[in-house]
């Protein structure tokens, strides 16, 4: 009989620690909920210690998810863990994730600790945690260096303590899939008590082995995954949930393991991560990539119209690649645009709808055909505004191969119109240099990125940037336009607008 294997999903906590990501509250609640569709069994919703940010996303996490298990992660410190208690109490199903390393270089230069004394440390701090719970997961931090014996013991007496999950984290991306599937094996064989509890993994992908020593540890016995969307996380990232699925999923002769996860909800999950997060999905990323389904040589093209399965080991039906359906044109009626809405599993309440019904229609008018990628980024926008001081009433622009770009903006603020001209190096900088003047700040622009939503010359632009002020920490912004100067103003202005609701 196959084993069914849980999905722990770190994408808020471990994905959210990816450079230069920074989500709010209703940003994390969005993807929160996609996760619950996803079919994930645990998320670990952040890490409540580290900021009053986190810890509010994490209550209301708790609070809106019903058929997941809700987790906060904490040092194994009564303050960390008291705090991770309060974030996660209300949730249906909570879990206290409390961690301390164990190798010795952390223990020598970090903890600064022997062995003894972090294995005390990791008993006595999963007791204090299971007054509070009794779902606790402990984690051994950089497990992936730490001598094999004292992982034994430590597991051993967390379990005694009463820990229900023990990971092993490869902290640092570092081993091998076949030192550490031995290394799984190693601990199911020796811990006394293994039986009774989850063992779960965790592997980061700095020499880009995290998905394949993730499935190594799963031939060794390991019962949880945890992984991110799109594969954020620290550095080079965490195991990547789709290609770690992808993989039981299509390879399901060969591991005999199931899985909870509805793969047909994983491309809109990846869409949104990456909308949310600014972090781009690279063309040749398994499964996600915009290349995972494309056939260029002829050879290749001629094999998949006689039979799909000469060059395709899974459909993209199988992770839910919309057929790009023409959804509707101009004279669409509310009905069926609602209809479409639900038929690509949004359910979004009254207020939502219009709104997208309003924009659906503007866009109607100037793109001959909606497509379901279109209807995507309209609902997906919705969720990246936040509160405006600043509005965009109009804009103007001048430029050409042979004059100095100009730009006139007008932004409203608190219903008073403010107008502003500025010169710069092309239109985007002379229109980014033109907000500034309006709204009296000198800011960084610290990235910029332009994708076409779709193809074709009338495709909508989605364009992030990411803009800080003084060296300080960027904010992402977010725009689509059909118009790609448009949707760079509101990219930026979304961006500014971010800045100034979490300054005030
Ligand atoms: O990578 C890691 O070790 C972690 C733990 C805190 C689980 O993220
Ligand atoms: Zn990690």
């Amino acid at each position: 009989m196959s084993k069914r294997i849980k999905i722990f999903d770190t994408t808020l906590r471990d994905g959210e620690q990816t450079p230069g990501v920074n989500l709010n509250i209703q940003e994390k609640l969005e993807i929160a909920k996609q996760l619950e569709k996803l079919g994930v069994d645990v998320m670990e919703a952040g890490f409540a210690i580290a900021s009053p940010g986190d810890f509010e996303a994490i209550k209301a996490v708790a609070a809106e998810i019903k058929n997941v298990t809700v987790a906060s992660l904490c040092r194994a410190v009564e303050k960390d863990i008291d705090r991770a208690w309060e974030a996660v109490k209300n949730a249906v199903s909570p879990r206290i994730h409390t961690f301390i390393a164990t190798s010795d270089i952390h223990m020598k230069y970090k903890l600064k600790m022997s062995e003894d004394e972090v294995l005390e440390r990791a008993a006595a701090m999963v007791k204090y945690a299971k007054k509070y719970c009794s779902d606790i997961e402990f984690s051994a931090e950089d497990a992936g260096r730490s001598r094999p014996e004292f992982l034994y013991r430590i597991f051993e007496a967390v379990i005694a303590a009463g820990a229900t999950c023990i990971n092993i984290p490869d902290t640092v991306g570092y081993t091998t899939p076949f030192e550490f599937g031995n290394l799984v094996k190693g601990i199911k064989e020796n811990v006394k008590g293994i039986e009774k509890v989850d063992i779960s993994v965790h592997c980061h992908n700095d020499l880009g082995m995290a998905v394949a020593n993730t499935l190594a540890a799963v031939e060794n016995g390991a019962t949880q995954i945890e992984c991110t969307i799109n594969g954020l996380g620290e550095r080079a990232g965490n195991a990547s949930l789709e290609e770690v699925v992808m993989a039981l999923t299509t390879r399901k002769n060969y591991y005999n393991i199931t899985h909870n996860i509805d793969t047909t909800q994983i491309y809109r999950t990846s869409k949104l991560v990456s909308s949310l997060t600014g972090v781009l999905v690279q063309p040749n990323k398994a499964v996600v990539g915009a290349n995972a389904f494309a056939h260029e040589s002829g050879i290749h093209q001629h094999g998949i119209l006689n039979e799909k399965s000469t060059y395709e080991i899974m459909t993209p039906e199988s992770i839910g690649l919309s057929q790009n359906k023409m959804v509707l044109g101009k004279l669409s009626g509310r009905h069926a645009f609602e209809d479409r809405l639900k038929e690509m599993g949004y359910t979004l309440d009254q207020e939502a709808i219009n709104k997208a019904f309003e924009k659906f229609k503007e866009l109607a008018d100037k793109k001959k055909v909606v497509l379901d990628d279109d209807i995507q980024a309209l609902v997906e926008e919705r969720v990246s505004q936040i509160p405006e001081m600043y509005q965009l009433v109009s804009f103007q622009i001048n430029s050409g191969n042979k004059v100095i770009s100009t730009a006139v903006i007008e932004l409203n603020r608190e219903n008073s119109v403010i107008t502003e001209a500025a010169t710069g190096d092309g239109p985007v900088d002379a229109a980014f240099n033109a907000i500034e003047r309006a709204i009296g700040m000198e800011l960084k622009l610290v990235d910029y990125n332009l994708r076409a939503v779709t193809g074709g010359k009338d495709a909508l632009g989605e364009v992030t940037v990411k803009v800080a002020k003084n060296g300080g920490k960027p904010f992402i912004g977010r725009g689509i336009s059909t118009d790609i100067i448009e949707a760079s103003v509101k990219a930026y202005l979304n961006a500014i607008n971010r800045m100034l609701s979490e300054i005030s």
